[in-house]
């Protein structure tokens, strides 16, 4: 199996989870229902999200956590949802990709993922205004 080398490896591994993300019982629902995922205009600004994570180039521009805070006002995430996330996500680069890239990659989604539920879920940020 090859390493994830180039942007468009990264838009096959999200493709890929998308995939499983969208038929997942647990976590589905946030994709349908809580906030309706526009492919055409998620798709680029997450591939880029992840070329910056692994390939340390400028490009995504937005505030990941403030898009989840979002969500978590509209149904809140419970740690059983990043959990499965995390999951998802490791299986679908476990599927398609090897090397030095696919292990950084699936340890930074569990670092971010960690992150992103402790500031949501135990930090009172979503008691906030935003
Ligand atoms: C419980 C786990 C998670 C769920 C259910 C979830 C769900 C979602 C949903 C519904 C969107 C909104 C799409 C839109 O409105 O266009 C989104 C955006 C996004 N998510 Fe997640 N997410 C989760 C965890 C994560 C994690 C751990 C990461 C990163 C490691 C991540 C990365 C992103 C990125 C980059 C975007 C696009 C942000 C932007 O629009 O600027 N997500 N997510």
């Amino acid at each position: 199996m090859k390493d994830i080398k180039t942007r468009n490896d990264i838009q096959t591994l999200l493709e890929s989870f998308y995939h499983k993300a969208l038929t997942d019982e647990l976590i589905s629902f946030f994709f349908t229902e809580v906030a309706p995922l526009h492919m055409e205009t998620h798709m680029p600004l997450i591939v880029d999200f992840w070329e910056t994570v692994v390939f340390g180039v400028a490009k995504y521009k937005g505030n990941v956590l403030q898009v989840h805070q979002h969500i978590h006002q509209l149904s809140a995430f419970k740690t059983e949802h990043f959990a499965r996330w995390v999951v998802l996500f490791q299986q679908t680069v476990n599927e398609l990709y090897a090397g030095s890239n696919a292990e950084m990659v699936k340890q930074r989604a569990e670092s971010i993922a960690t992150v992103m539920r402790i500031k949501l879920l135990h930090s009172g940020i979503e008691l906030k205004n935003n």
